[in-house]
């Protein structure tokens, strides 16, 4: 297997069994075996134990050739006591104190299983509205956004992973001006990404600079006006600040709700990439890009016969979690099983273009993730079809939209881009659909040494087009991009551009492309460099809303003290 050894120093820390004392009780091999078994296990009822042995080999062999990786809570926990195999949730707050603490408990329970929560808190009653029941006043959503702040912070230490939560607050709530900007200083509420849930009556009053109802959702009453440009402006102002809160379109999330008689959706989960309903949960897996290409006698192209096999094995597998899950609650159990969505998505997709001599920043690059990720739509969906057939629609195929058009599906949906945060490490790729950040890294080992890490690729080019030195790569990894470096032909500085030599356009633009062809939504961060203006940040806003991004999230290089990603630094 070839796992990297930042990527088996990942495993060793989180993935794999350690007995009490620390000790290791499996290897990453161990690890890939433990899951092919317990998630082939689900098709125990349906085929023959020889079948069945089949089946497990094949999605072995899908995991530990890093062409396909599930989401890590599935990585961590299938086969074992705690079971929880899902990323993604979703719970409701209403507007009433033990609503409001019972879902500080089940998120908990979903955090200390690895899981990420998002929540709308757009039920609760504004700050200062009265409370019938004490006859003293709401402290509001913002308040109670803390209070789900803190039992995560507390959560921390015992769980699996650190726990992340999505926080939404409508547009037309009372208290959205507060909201915008509660994460201002960033020493609060830092277990949160925040988005304001934008509504098309909002993008409508913006552009024809009016006024818009803010309502109280306790009274249902309109209790004041505000100018929705200046409202925009303050999340452009403070996404520039510090690259939040970012923006989610809440009605275009529910025009692709496949299944509307369900309810709603208000939120999604932390990384923004899966709008759910109350209660539902989703599991996610990814499809290694960078393994996807092939050579022929024109150069190397993308393999999509390749593809097309991985897709069908994974939206089996993907399917198969959700029957051995153990859900940390019964209400996420029969809503999560009612619609069965599976978010198939695809990592390395930076590391593609490289081998495939194309830049990310050009139309060839939109031509091909257009092609790829049409391709992923139809295949896992003609998958979802197969296993229909074979194992029944789900449960609520009557109240969905497919039952109209006469598709018989498995799966209220099939894609979903994640983010790919540690799946990427593990396989050595690029991340999600992001360009690479850095061509070169400087990593400080023990004794003051420097190691320098290189892309594999972007190595390999230079070793055999002659300009590989160390002394050149170290340069690279100190200036952060190779544009305008004379020693590298021009050719090859046109295709390995990194995420600062994209224009933010170009960012989006590919958003959009892989959007167009996602059931759920895409996670991409729109990078800016420093000295982006807040006019750069409020066209990424709106070039998002126009090409049909579900939202759209921006980051400005150096506009927090503390950045997971620095140019020249790995962490
Ligand atoms: O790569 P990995 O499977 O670990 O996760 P990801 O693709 O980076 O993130 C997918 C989803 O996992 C996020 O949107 C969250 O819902 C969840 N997540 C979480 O709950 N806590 C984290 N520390 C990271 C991710």
């Amino acid at each position: 297997m070839k796992l990297s050894e930042n990527a088996i120093k990942v495993l060793e820390k989180r993935y794999l069994i350690k007995d009490e004392n620390g000790r290791l009780l499996e290897d990453a091999d161990g690890m890939f075996h433990r899951v092919a078994k317990a998630v082939a296990s689900a098709d125990a009822p349906y085929v023959s134990a020889a079948e069945l042995q089949v089946l497990e080999n094949e999605f072995y062999d899908l995991m530990s050739n890093l062409e396909f990786l599930p989401n890590s809570p599935t990585l961590m926990n299938a086969g074992r006591p705690l079971g929880q195999l899902s990323a993604c949730f979703v719970l409701p707050i209403e507007d009433t104190m033990e609503d409001i603490f019972e879902t500080v408990k089940n998120a908990a329970l979903i955090h200390k299983s690895g899981g990420g929560t998002g929540f709308s808190f757009s039920r609760l009653r504004p700050k200062g509205a009265a409370v019938n029941s004490t006859g003293g006043v709401a402290s509001g959503p913002i308040s109670f956004m803390k209070v789900f702040n803190a039992a995560t912070e507390a959560v921390k230490q015992g769980g699996t992973r650190r726990g992340a939560n999505m926080g939404i607050l409508r547009v037309d709530h009372p208290d959205i001006l507060d909201f915008i900007t509660a994460k201002k200083d960033n020493a609060d509420i830092t277990n949160f990404n925040i988005s304001v849930g934008l509504t098309e009556e909002f993008m409508k009053a913006v552009a024809e600079n009016k006024d818009y109802d803010l309502i109280d959702p306790h009274q249902s009453r309109v209790v004041k006006q505000l100018n929705a440009r200046e409202v925009f402006d303050t999340v452009v102002d403070m996404a520039w600040k510090n690259g939040e809160p970012g923006i989610l379109f809440l009605d275009r999330l529910n025009k692709a709700n496949a299944t509307p008689a369900l309810g709603e959706f208000e939120s999604t989960n932390p990384c923004g990439e899966q709008p759910l309903l109350p209660y539902e949960s989703c599991n996610l897996g990814s499809i290694n890009l960078s393994l996807m290409t092939k050579l022929t006698d024109k150069g190397p192209v993308a393999d999509f016969e390749r593809i097309g096999a991985i897709v069908k094995k994974a939206v089996h597998f993907l399917d198969n979690v959700i029957d051995i899950n153990k859900y940390p609650l019964p209400e996420i159990e029969t809503t999560t099983k009612g619609t069965r969505k599976i978010g198939l998505g695809v990592m390395g997709w930076a590391d593609m273009l490289y081998q495939l001599n194309i830049p990310y920043n050009s139309e060839q690059a939109l031509a091909l993730a257009e092609r790829i990720m049409n391709f992923i739509q139809e295949q896992s969906r003609k998958a979802s079809m197969e296993l229909a057939e074979r194992k029944g629609v789900f449960l609520h195929f009557d109240k969905s939209i497919y039952k109209k058009q006469g598709i018989e599906v498995r799966n209220a949906t099939t894609t979903t881009i994640a983010p790919t945060g540690t799946l990427s490490i593990i396989a050595g790729v690029s991340s999600g659909i992001e360009p690479l950040f850095a061509l070169s890294y400087i990593r400080n080992v023990m004794d003051n040494d420097e190691l320098i890490e290189t892309n594999p690729i972007f190595e390999q080019v230079s070793v055999r087009q002659g300009f590989y030195t160390k002394a050149l790569m170290r340069m690279i990894a100190q200036k952060g991009t190779i544009q305008g470096l004379e020693e590298i032909p021009a050719a090859i500085q046109k295709t390995f551009v990194t995420a600062h030599d994209i224009s933010p356009e170009w960012h989006v633009k590919m958003q959009a492309t892989f959007q167009k062809y996602t059931d759920n939504a895409v996670s991409k961060t729109v990078n800016l460099c420093n000295k982006a203006t807040k006019e750069d940040v409020k066209n990424v806003f709106t070039l998002a809303y126009e090409t049909g991004c579900k939202g759209v999230t921006i980051y400005r290089d150096g506009s927090r003290d503390m950045q997971v990603l620095n140019i020249g630094k790995v962490n």
